[in-house]
């Protein structure tokens, strides 16, 4: 098991003050950025592309940046996140046409990789990638919003995939994304995430630090 990360989604921060909005929440105790990017055509929203993980950089934004594409075609967009400093970058499987490909293109820009399982996609979906892979992420809810409630048999699914990433004996890191909230998060972490996403649950919070302060409790419990 890897050490717990808590990567607030900025999905749900205030985007007219986004860099300030980075800096309280990573002062509050996160550790990294969740940098959710829809195409409107893959997911049925628009959101934020490389110019604004540059700008965060260039703000002064030093921790991890994870960014999450739920954009199809994946591999054009990843040498200009790389370029735009993303740290790792996590895609799904049914947005490339060559998982494999997309998994090395990533590495080969100096990023770390992720593959993301939508709630409904297999687990097979990671068998003859995962040990390329430096994250898994899955998805409880589906892809397109933040707010939405957690799907429960993510639960089932991250021990299914807690099993197959011990017996790979890397050191893959295991993300949950969606629904993910202080009074839910012990049981999420029992399941075997060591990674936890949290938009709403933090950026609808009066005081980042407390509900950090209370998730990572959560987890260490
Ligand atoms: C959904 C995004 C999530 C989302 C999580 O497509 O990938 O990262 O922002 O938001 P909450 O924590 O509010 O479910
Ligand atoms: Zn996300």
């Amino acid at each position: 098991m890897q050490p717990t990360v808590i990567a607030p989604s900025i999905l749900s921060a205030n985007f007219a003050r986004l860099g300030e909005e980075v800096d309280r929440v990573l002062a509050a105790g996160a550790d990294w950025v969740h940098f959710d990017v829809m195409d409107n055509h893959y997911v049925p929203n628009l959101t934020i592309g490389p110019m604004v993980c540059e700008a965060l950089r260039k703000h002064g934004v030093a921790a991890p940046i994870d960014v999450h594409l739920m954009v199809e075609p994946v591999d054009r967009i990843v040498p200009d996140f790389a370029k735009a400093g993303a740290s790792l970058i996590s895609f799904h499987p049914e947005a490339s046409a060559h998982v494999h490909r997309t998994v090395q293109l990533i590495k080969a820009h100096g990023c770390q990789a992720g593959l993301v399982l939508n709630p409904a996609t297999p687990v097979e979906a990671l068998e003859w990638v995962l040990e390329d892979l430096d994250l898994v992420l899955l998805m409880s809810v589906n892809p397109g919003f933040g707010g939405q409630a957690f799907i429960p048999s993510a639960l089932a699914k991250l021990r299914r995939v807690r099993e197959m990433i011990d017996r790979s004996g890397k050191p893959i890191r295991l993300e949950i994304d969606g629904g993910v909230k202080a009074d839910n998060i012990g049981q999420i972490a029992a399941a075997g995430a060591d990674t936890f996403v949290a938009g709403s649950a933090i950026f609808n919070a009066p005081d980042y630090a407390e509900v950090i302060y209370r998730m990572k409790a959560a987890v260490a419990a």
